[in-house]
Formats: structure tokens, sequence, C-alpha cells
């Protein structure tokens, strides 16, 4: 499954420049290795957490639409309103270092979006690089670079700058990312339009409890979606094609949560409604999914999300800790890492955190910190990065108690 190894943001709000994990910088900074499975993100109010959730979202969202109604999405506020305040002529930037499987060769992404002549966001530059297959160190080399929607994409599954037999120039209207219209063209452009692929699969999670309490049509769906709304409809899925990896979630969330037996889903057959029914093993009549706590319906959907036969490669959650039990956050910290990091490889999970106990369960590599300075501006760094931290570690201090403890200062 394709994997994200690094990705810095340059210029987008609080960020004025982060980098996380391997982007093609010195590879041998703690901070340059690749991006572990499941990765954390942490710092105080206001650090910039969801800014890296938003600066992904955009992303995502540039892959279905051009970029004035992105920057206007989502309560955006416009293209000014994204860029760090004061630096509103310099362009933002976002690179994304990914591998299409353990056996690729790592390739980067860059795109920087600036405005036009009439002040609308456009592309400045957009860029795909890859090491040759024999190139053992130096730069990659291009198989895609634009700037102001001119430049030359390069054919086919190995090519590279340089392969003139394979090279072709392009043109697109600068307000839509090119790779959107290359992916279009398969045959010519498969590393591009398995790249789409890839991003348009991503799960950017903005689920919250009351969206999977309400009650859907009847009728299987694979995925759980982005507000869990139809948390039933997977349930449903899974009793019909895969009723051992339900048995299995139940199993596992009647040992986290007590009281919990069975979920059962029930169609009203006058109105086609889906409900969910939860056994609690106290009571003779079941509840709905209306009458389930928030913890409840939490846990159950990012089971669902993780579990299915084939997850989203790639899951961005905040604050997963929000309204569950402070000992469950140790039971989810090793469910997401064993999705991501077991044998079977799952999605690649992203968290951002305030919970010192979810840190508690989390490893140095895995956990950043984001700190805003006194400039305004947030730098990130990762815990293993401080020294006396994986002391502290090594002497068995829990890497959450010495969040608590203000230890970890990005600055
Ligand atoms: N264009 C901008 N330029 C610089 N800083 C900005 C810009 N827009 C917002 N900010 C700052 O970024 C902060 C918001 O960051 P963000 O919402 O990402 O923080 P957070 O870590 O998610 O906080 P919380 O824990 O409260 O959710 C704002 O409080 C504001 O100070
Ligand atoms: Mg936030």
């Amino acid at each position: 499954m394709t994997k994200i190894e690094g990705f810095r943001i340059q210029n987008y709000r609080v960020l004025k420049d982060i980098a996380m994990g391997r982007i093609g910088t010195d590879e041998n900074l703690i901070s340059a290795k690749p991006l572990t499975p499941l990765t954390a993100v942490i710092g105080k109010n206001g650090s910039g957490k969801s800014s890296v959730f938003d600066a992904f979202a955009f992303l995502a969202d540039c892959m279905d639409s051009d970029l004035e109604t992105v920057c206007n999405a989502r309560g955006c506020g416009g293209y000014d309103k994204l860029t760090t305040n004061g630096n509103e002529d310099e362009p933002v930037k976002i690179t994304v270092c990914y591998r299409e499987s353990e056996d690729d060769r790592p390739i980067t992404y860059e795109v920087a979006i600036g405005k036009d002549k009439n002040e609308l966001p456009a592309v400045r530059s957009e860029r795909l690089r890859q090491r040759a297959k024999n190139q053992s160190h130096g730069q990659p080399k291009s198989f895609l670079y634009l700037e102001n929607g001119k430049g030359t994409v390069w054919i086919g599954d190995e090519a590279l700058e340089g392969d003139e037999s394979q090279r072709k120039e392009v043109e697109f209207e600068p307000h839509k990312l090119a790779i959107v219209s290359l992916a279009e063209q398969f045959s010519e452009n498969p590393r591009i339009a398995r790249f789409k692929k890839f991003i348009k699969a991503w799960h950017l999670s903005y689920f919250y409890p009351d969206a999977a309490r309400q009650i859907p049509q009847a009728g299987i769906q694979k995925h759980l979606n982005l507000y869990g709304d139809n948390a039933g409809n997977v349930v449903q899925y899974l009793e019909r094609k895969h009723p051992i990896i339900l048995k299995r979630i139940l199993e596992d969330m009647s040992e986290k949560i007590p009281g919990i037996g069975t979920i059962k889903t029930y169609r009203d057959e006058i109105t086609n409604n889906l409900h969910l029914l939860f056994q609690d093993k106290g009571f003779a009549r079941p509840f709905t999914q209306q009458q389930m706590s928030d913890g409840t319906l939490k846990m159950l959907c990012y089971m669902l999300l993780l579990r299915v036969p084939d997850p989203p490669p790639f899951i961005f959650i905040e604050e997963p800790e929000n309204g569950l039990y402070h000992k469950l956050l140790e039971t989810l910290a090793s469910e997401f890492r064993s999705h991501a990091a077991g044998p079977k490889r799952g999605s690649q999970v992203f968290i951002t955190t305030h919970q010192p106990y979810f840190v508690d369960a989390l490893e140095l590599d895995e956990v950043w910190v984001l700190e805003k300075g006194a400039d305004g501006i947030s730098k990130i760094k990762r815990t293993g990065e401080y020294a006396y931290v994986q002391v502290m570690t090594d002497e068995g201090q829990p890497l959450g108690s010495l969040w608590y403890s203000d230890y970890l200062d990005a600055r």
C-alpha cells in the first residue's frame, strides 16, 4: 500500500515552514527519517495541529475542485487567509514524499500556489520527482515539471528527466492542479493516476458522535464516510460479507466497554430505515444508536474504519481521545498501531492529540511536538530529537507524563 514518508508545509497559516519525515533533506537527521506507520502530533491550543489536518484536507479537496473553490471551502476564508499572516506575497507550498510500496523508490510531489494577476489562486509550480532505478544518491529527477501552467511530463511508468523519447510538452490552465488533469490519461501517466487515486482514498475524519446516531437508509456500504453517519450501513456490509470480522469487533468492544453484548442491524420494512441495535448485557430490550454513549459510538466507528477488509491507505483523525475513558486510550493507540504497522500493513494513521494517556502508549519516533513561538509561528520537533527525553524514556518515564510535565518543548 502507498505510504507517506514525509511532508513539508510552507506558508500555510501558523505553519510557516514545518517538515515531518523524509522530504529529501539530510536523511541522517532524526526528523528526516521516514514517518512511522502511526504518527501523532501533539501541541498546546493554537499551536497548529488542526492546520496540519487542514493542509492535508486542502490537498485532498484539490483533487475534486478548482483552487478558488477549495480556498473558499470549509470556512477557509479565501486564499489570503490561508497564507501565513504578513507573508501574503509568498506562495503556499506543500511537499509530499511517498512510496507506492515498500519495494518502490520514493516519489516527491511539490506544489506551490500563489495568485494570478486577477488575484485568483493559481498554481505557480508543480513537480513530481523520483530517483532513477540505478541511482543510489543525488537529487531525484523530474517526471513532471510545470511552471505557471506550462511544462513537461515524462510519460509511462519509468521515464525521467533526460529521457527525450518519453518527453511531452503540456499546458494547463493554472487554476487547478495539473496532476488532476494528467491523471485522467491513465495509459500515458499511470504514476500520476495512482497518486491521485491514493489522495482520493485518504480518510480525513470529521467524525462526530451525533452523526453516527443518525438513522441511514438501508444498503450496504464498504467504508465508513468522513462523518460516520453510515456506520449502520458498514455494519450491514460486515454482517453480510464478513461476519467473522464483525464478531471480532464485537468481542473486542465488549472487552473494552462494559455491558456491550451484541450489535445487530434492523431494517424497518416500511421506511427502509436502518437501525443499529446494541444489546446491553443487563437489559432484555436492545438500545438503538440514538441511545448509545459518545464513546461507544466512537470506538465502534474507529473499529469499522480500520478493520474492514480494504481500509483507506491514509487516515487522519483529530483528537480521537475526546469522549473516551482514559484507560481506553492505550487500547486505542495499540489498535491504531496494530493496523498501521501490523503484518497486514493496513492504513497509515495520523492523529492529533492533547491527551497524555494516549501519548504514554506511543514511541519516540511516532510523536511530534508543535509549539508556537513569540513570533506567532509554530515549529515542530520529533520527540526522538530531544536527547534528555530519550534518557528519561529509557529510564522508564512514559512519554505522556513528560508531555504533561512540560519537558517537551519544540522551540
Ligand atoms: N493566516 C495565519 N497566519 C498565522 N497564524 C495563523 C493564521 N491563521 C490562524 N493562525 C493561528 O493559528 C492558530 C490556530 O491553529 P490551529 O487551529 O491549527 O491550532 P490547534 O493546535 O489545532 O489548536 P487547538 O488545540 O485549540 O485545536 C490560531 O489560533 C491563530 O493564532
Ligand atoms: Mg485544533
